[in-house]
């Protein structure tokens, strides 16, 4: 009996969360977000926009691939991807958690020049560079539509706000340089990480990202240096108590994680 209530409790977990992908942006954005809209003499703060205000007809039905692809990509972008992870794995809340690198106001930014590419880079191409390097995948072609679907949807993301304070939280927190201890990471990761990310960093797709191992990310993203995970970790995870991880802790554990195996970048793509 209490087996079976066991099971039915982790059933409509999963359902809950499963629905909450499928609607696009999580349904915790609203208590996320909804608390800073209130006046406060500065004008109302910006607020996360509504799946359900996006425009019906062709350009609407692209904002919309564009969210199902960002937050379920090797569902909806699969011949490009086989890797477990979706741009939601990182930019988490379908791209508007703040310090989780948020596509909100980026389309502003390009074109941009891009020290790893070596030359000016347009939107597309940043999204390329994710493609090959964060989702272990191949470039999307440029003009396609999957691509134009992820540039409307980032760009409805980025919509004025007439009469709202700016989006806060662009790109990852800044963390000082600290020494890593991978052992002592090793703790963090069993007590903190792995109840969702798996003993063996395996993650349970597509709910919880594989964080090593053949789904993961490849060794070409940027994820893949300790520092910057040290820092998307270190505000964004655990995922359930975000804040709890010392900047030392996360730089520890993030060190763990990057003496684990991952998929090699193709350096077939590297002018990405
Ligand atoms: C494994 C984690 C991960 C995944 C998956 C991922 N990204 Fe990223 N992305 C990052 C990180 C980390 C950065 C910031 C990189 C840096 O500073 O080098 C970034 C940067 C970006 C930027 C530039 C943002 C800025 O602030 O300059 C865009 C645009 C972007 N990603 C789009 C995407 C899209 C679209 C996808 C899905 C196709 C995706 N990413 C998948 C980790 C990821
Ligand atoms: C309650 C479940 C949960 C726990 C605990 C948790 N995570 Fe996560 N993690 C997630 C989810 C879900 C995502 C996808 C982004 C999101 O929705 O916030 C994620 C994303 C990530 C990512 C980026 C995605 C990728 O593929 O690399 C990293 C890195 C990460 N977690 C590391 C950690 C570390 C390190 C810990 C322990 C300190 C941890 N997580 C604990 C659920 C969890």
């Amino acid at each position: 009996m209490a087996k079976k209530l066991g099971a039915a409790v982790i059933l409509l977990t999963v359902a809950v969360y499963v629905g909450a992908i499928v609607a696009g942006l999580h349904v915790k954005n609203f208590s996320l977000f909804e608390i800073g809209t209130k006046p406060d003499g500065k004008g109302m703060a910006w607020k996360a926009p509504l799946l359900s205000s996006i425009p019906n007809g062709p350009h609407g039905d692209s904002i919309r691939r564009g969210s199902l692809i960002f937050n379920e990509t090797r569902l909806y972008a699969s011949g490009y991807t086989h890797a477990k992870v979706s741009c939601g794995s990182c930019h988490a809340q379908g791209g508007i958690q703040p310090y989780a690198s948020p596509m909100v106001d980026i389309p502003a930014l390009f074109p941009m020049y891009n020290p790893r590419a070596g030359h000016v880079i347009s939107l597309k191409d940043r999204i390329q560079e994710c493609f090959v390097r964060s989702e272990s995948g191949k470039p999307i072609p440029s003009n396609g539509q999957e691509m134009q679907a992820l540039v409307d949807y980032i760009n409805w993301l980025s919509q004025p706000q007439p009469g709202r304070r700016p989006f806060v939280g662009r790109g990852l927190i800044h963390l000082p340089d600290l020494k890593p201890d991978p052992k002592h990471g090793a703790d963090v990761y069993a007590s903190q990480c792995a109840g969702c990310h798996g003993d063996h960093g395996e993650g349970l797709a597509p709910l919880f990202p594989p964080l090593w191992g053949p789904d993961s990310f490849n060794d070409g993203a940027g994820m893949d240096s300790i520092q910057k995970m040290a820092a998307f970790v270190q505000h964004n995870m655990p995922q359930n108590r975000m804040g709890i991880l010392s900047p030392q802790d996360a730089y520890d554990v993030s060190a763990f994680i990057h003496q684990q195996p991952r998929p090699a970048f193709n350096p077939a793509y590297k002018s990405f």
